[in-house]
């Protein structure tokens, strides 16, 4: 069977680079986004659809399952916060390959996001420099829309603060937290705290010491039994991060995607995802491992194109894995390649699962 997913994904590759990219990447990114979107709902939509995506895409091993939190993962690799933005997608990512997905980044109130143009593609950096502004349809419909879903794989829920002048305040920024956190409380496998949106009105406030503290002990009342990350830009300096894990250690914090976006660039608007986030995140993902002693979950995330960028992450600490720039710019059986090519390097590895891998 090995060779045959070999092959059928090698097809879809070329298909992609030679026919589907080209025309893609004519077009404006957020219209292919949208498209993208109606595409997957509709594929989503009936189980002929669904076993025809899966057939095209799935890839299983059992050396890739994992336990961790108390959730089974099938596989290492999850679809990153942003791509679903409303949750509309839940039903077919299982399907293409993910083993997760994290929907969002959702707010307390529905947001229109910042003005267009919004999303651009750095193609000589395989990046792509986001602007959205949190745009999503708000808590409330969002919630309302996946109590009436059925998951087949977990689903965890990411959730910022709403990208106006009124969240500004503290006091009115945790709320408008709480708002959102309350409302998934018990909704999905768990729940990220996006404090690291570079597009948000007035910054990233909850990076600060203080204001993060303030957040957690509001966050720590809710009554909920999904484990808790915090997303991490990867800008911080080393002392912002060692305040943050400080921080979390008094705090529910079960565990830190690393990263988000970076803003260290000179484009103008927006933040970088992929490759020009890559070497941040990996440096970070090894600090936040070393500094949590290992006892710390770590999803990694950014610029991973290939099953060698995911080993990596894996080596430096982190257990399980998110990605979106790699499939936009190689595809979506990209997904099955990077599984099966970490069936390949664990053998080489001589390691016969996901957290038996060694860390450097
Ligand atoms: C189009 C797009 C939208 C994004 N929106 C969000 C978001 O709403 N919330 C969030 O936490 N991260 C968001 N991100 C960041 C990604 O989740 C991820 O951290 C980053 O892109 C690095 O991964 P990648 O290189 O695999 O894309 C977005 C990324 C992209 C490309």
């Amino acid at each position: 069977m090995e060779p045959v997913i070999k092959i059928r994904n090698k097809i879809f590759a070329l298909a992609y680079r030679n026919i589907f990219k080209p025309v893609a990447f004519a077009i404006d990114p957020e219209k292919v986004h949208d498209w993208a979107t109606l595409v997957g709902r509709f594929l989503g939509s009936n189980p002929i659809t669904r076993a025809f995506t899966r057939l095209m895409f799935d890839y299983s091993h059992p050396s890739l399952e994992q336990e961790v939190l108390g959730i089974h993962f099938k596989n290492p690799i999850g679809l990153s916060a942003g791509f679903d933005k409303n949750a509309q997608l839940t039903a077919l990512m299982p399907c293409v390959g993910f083993a997760y997905e994290e929907v969002g980044s959702i707010t307390g109130e529905p947001c229109e996001g910042n003005p267009k143009p919004r999303l651009w593609r750095h193609k000589d950096l395989k990046s792509i420099r986001v602007y959205y502004g949190l745009l999503n349809d708000g808590c409330e419909k969002i919630a309302a829309r996946l109590q009436k879903a059925r998951f087949t794989s977990p689903v965890g829920i990411s959730i910022a603060k709403t990208n106006n002048p009124e969240t500004c305040e503290t006091d009115a920024g945790i709320e408008d937290y709480v708002k959102a956190f309350k409302a998934f409380a018990h909704i999905g496998a768990y729940t990220t705290v996006n404090i690291s949106c570079p597009n948000a009105y007035g910054g990233q406030p909850f990076t600060d010491a203080k204001k993060l503290k303030a957040l957690l002990q509001e966050l720590d009342k809710i009554p909920t039994k999904k484990p808790v990350f915090l997303k991490l830009s990867p800008d911080l300096s080393e002392g912002e991060l060692n305040e943050i894990l400080d921080i979390s250690r008094a705090h529910r914090i079960d565990g830190f995607v690393c990263t988000n976006l970076t803003k260290k660039h000179h484009f103008g608007d927006g933040g970088l995802s992929g490759k020009a986030v890559e070497a941040l995140a990996n440096a970070q993902i090894r600090t936040v491992y070393q500094k949590m002693k290992g006892k710390t979950v770590i999803i990694g995330c950014g610029g991973i194109f290939s099953a060698e960028d995911a080993y990596a992450k894996l080596k430096a600490g982190a257990s399980l894995l998110q990605l979106i720039t790699g499939m936009i710019y190689e595809g979506p059986q990209l997904i099955s390649e990077i599984n099966q090519g970490l069936v390949e390097l664990m053998k080489k590895e001589g390691v016969s699962s996901v957290s038996e891998i060694k860390r450097t």
